[in-house]
């Protein structure tokens, strides 16, 4: 399942953090976002309408990735797999969480931010972590500080990252990728400007290239 996470995460530079409020706007999101060369998105469960929204995008949009966030029990990590995750986010974790996702083919991407908490998820197997929240938990001189000491684990900083301080984390050794929302900002998706979301991932997908 390592695997797998990391060639969904390792495929682009960043991975947009997405709140769909409205179920019709989760395709032409998705397509967007595609088109802007970022195919693999989470769709969070901060939503009533998430759910479908991830089932729409599992059905109509072939070229994306969807994956589900802010899953923070066993139950909706189900829910989002039925639903046709391909890959599970959550800012942390607990013991339901993991025994969930142990009895799935799904991988689990789960937050960490202490070098306790990230041996903890090192114990269970797990080699890919989600640094949330990064900037406020210390950012990424913090995340680098982890790499020597754990070298093995790579991580997937979100929280408070944007261009401007996007590269601090894709330069470090210990980063496969980042997410974000200011991919898809709540204004333009309430606007339905896929236009201008396209160009935001555009601008994205080349972060880290040098
Ligand atoms: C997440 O769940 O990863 C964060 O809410 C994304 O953080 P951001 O909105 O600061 O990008």
């Amino acid at each position: 399942k390592t695997e797998t996470l990391l060639e969904i995460l390792t495929g682009q530079p960043v991975i947009p953090v997405l709140k769909v409020e409205r179920l019709a706007d989760a395709v032409p999101l998705a397509r967007a976002l595609a088109k802007g060369g970022l195919p693999a998105i989470e769709i969070t469960l901060r939503t009533a309408d998430a759910l479908d929204a991830i089932r729409l995008v599992a059905d109509e949009v072939p070229e994306a990735i969807v994956g589900a966030g802010t899953i923070l029990n066993g139950k909706d990590f189900n829910r989002a797999v039925s639903a046709g995750s391909k890959f599970i986010v959550s800012p942390g974790t607990t013991q339901e969480l993991l025994d969930a996702a142990s009895q799935s083919s799904i991988p689990l991407l789960p937050g960490a931010v202490t070098a306790s908490e990230v041996m903890a998820m090192r114990d269970e197997g797990y080699r890919v972590l989600k640094f949330f929240p990064a900037e406020q938990a210390g950012g990424a001189s913090y995340l680098k500080s982890l790499s020597s000491p754990i070298a093995d684990m790579r991580f997937c900083p979100t929280g408070g990252i944007s261009p401007k301080n996007a590269n601090d984390y894709l330069s470090l050794p210990n980063v496969v990728c980042i997410g974000g929302s200011w991919v898809a900002p709540d204004d333009l998706i309430a606007a339905g400007d896929w236009n201008a979301i396209e160009a935001l991932a555009a601008e994205a997908a080349r972060l880290g290239a040098g």
